[in-house]
């Protein structure tokens, strides 16, 4: 088994641990994560130190691994920083044994698909994108990198959600809408129309609250 390190150490770090435990493809290295402690543990699996170590990993042979942080911007930088850091490091896609996956469907690389997904025909999902617990994703529709959806969202057929977007807990977006890039849609949404880059919108129907600023946080504590 080829070893992995999962970037991040809390609750959605948790989460990965568990697929990629289940999944025995990988064999978990260690953890990455620079604000927490070096040397303490999650889960049983000693935190290494900052993203700093990952260079002289790979030169040890550790050269893959996932970034298992929830919030999608912080996910970026951190990729942004890997990438210049260590060029060559891989980052792995997990899939919970549980999700449903069409054969015509095509996943990016380091994205995440937790327990219950359904992605149905000829959808696309980018590059370190979430797809959370028990969320549905319909046919023909295209996620673009660092987005996600939360818990319990529904996204109709022939969807678009542009870089870098959130979709919140239990939201319902219908069929043919586009979501621009750097946007949040609020928990519980009903998305009924179009929505701009760099929006947040919530509601039932969702209506724009204001516009906002990349990487405006969405999730307080994970
Ligand atoms: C969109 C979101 C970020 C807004 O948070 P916020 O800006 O901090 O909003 P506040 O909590 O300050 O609330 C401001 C007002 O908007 C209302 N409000 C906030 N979110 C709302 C939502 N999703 N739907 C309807 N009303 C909402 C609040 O009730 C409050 O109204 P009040 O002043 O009359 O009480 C938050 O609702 C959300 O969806 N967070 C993401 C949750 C999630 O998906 N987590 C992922 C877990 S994996």
């Amino acid at each position: 088994m080829d070893k992995v390190l999962i970037i991040g150490a809390s609750g959605h770090a948790k989460v990965i641990i568990e697929v990629v435990e289940f999944n025995k493809q990988y064999k978990i290295f260690g953890l990455i994560d620079s604000f927490k402690e070096k040397g303490g543990k999650l889960m049983n699996y000693e935190i290494l130190g900052s993203e700093d170590i990952i260079p002289n990993l790979v030169k040890q042979g550790v050269t893959k691994g996932i970034i298992a942080i929830g919030d999608n911007w912080t996910r970026y930088q951190l990729h942004a920083k890997i990438k210049k850091l260590a060029p060559d490091f891989e980052f792995v896609t997990i899939v919970h044994h549980s999700a449903t996956i069409s054969v015509s469907a095509k996943i990016g690389k380091g994205t995440a698909i937790l327990a219950g997904v359904k992605i149905n025909t000829h959808a696309q999902v980018g590059n370190f994108c979430i797809l959370n617990t028990n969320s549905s994703f319909g046919h023909d529709c295209k996620m673009e990198d660092f987005s996600s959806i939360a818990p319990g969202v529904t996204v109709g057929g022939n969807v678009k959600i542009d870089f870098c977007t959130a979709i919140s807990l239990g939201a319902n977006i219908i069929q043919g809408i586009d979501i621009g890039k750097h946007s949040i849609i609020g928990a519980g949404s009903l998305i009924v129309h179009d929505v701009n880059d760099f929006k947040l919108i919530y509601g039932v129907p969702g209506k724009e609250i204001k516009t906002i600023e990349k990487g405006e946080k969405y999730i307080s504590k994970s």
